[in-house]
């Protein structure tokens, strides 16, 4: 697929068949995904792949604040990744201190970059995705036993789709650029 096409016809996916993402095409996209940009290459992203059923049902039943939206879309899905960063590197000096005042929201920007590359690469191989930012992020780290030193920044619940979507409404060109 071409790279405007792929970008333009991605869509967030809810509904999945309930075929598993095989480990070669999570291979492939996750090869891909490792080409995002990251800050300074630290590449503080991971990728931790939920197959199985009784602990996706617990992240979906108890690690998403309630909201079942979000629940059902992961019980739905055949594979869920938690998207995860390694801290106290995107956005510091070697000697710990912070290189701009952003601080470390450095870390948040990498993991957003890195999250639609995936769904990108994703979508050019056939599979759907959906980026879901509600969750509750201890509960998660906890479940999946993330190493110390590591946040949950995303889910992304994937499949092959099940239901076909139009593009939500985007804004114009003209309310988006600002020329000066
Ligand atoms: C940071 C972020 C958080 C999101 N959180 C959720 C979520 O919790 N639940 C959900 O169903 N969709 C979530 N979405 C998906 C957006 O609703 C979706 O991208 C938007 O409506 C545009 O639709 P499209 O992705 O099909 O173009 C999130 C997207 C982003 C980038």
């Amino acid at each position: 697929m071409e790279a405007l096409e792929c970008i333009k016809t991605r869509r967030s996916i809810r509904k999945f068949k309930k075929e598993l993402v095989t480990k070669d095409t999570l291979n492939a996209i996750i090869e891909a995904a490792s080409m995002s940009p990251s800050w300074k290459n630290t590449q503080i992203v991971r990728y931790n792949i939920v197959e199985s059923e009784d602990l996706k049902k617990d992240i979906a039943e108890n690690g998403t604040l309630g909201f079942e939206h979000n629940r059902d879309i992961i019980n739905g899905a055949p594979q869920l990744v938690v998207v995860s960063m390694i801290g106290m590197r995107c956005g510091y000096e070697r000697d710990g201190s912070f290189t701009t005042s952003k601080e470390d929201r450095w870390e948040m920007f990498d993991a957003g970059i890195a999250s639609q590359t995936f769904c990108l690469a994703a979508h050019d191989m056939g599979v759907g995705s959906v980026i879901l930012g509600i969750f509750d992020e201890d509960q998660i780290a906890k479940a999946i036993s993330l190493p110390e030193g590591e946040k949950v920044a995303a889910l992304i619940p994937i499949g092959y789709p099940d239901q076909e979507c139009v593009a939500p409404k985007r804004k114009t060109t003209d309310e988006l650029m600002r020329v000066m």
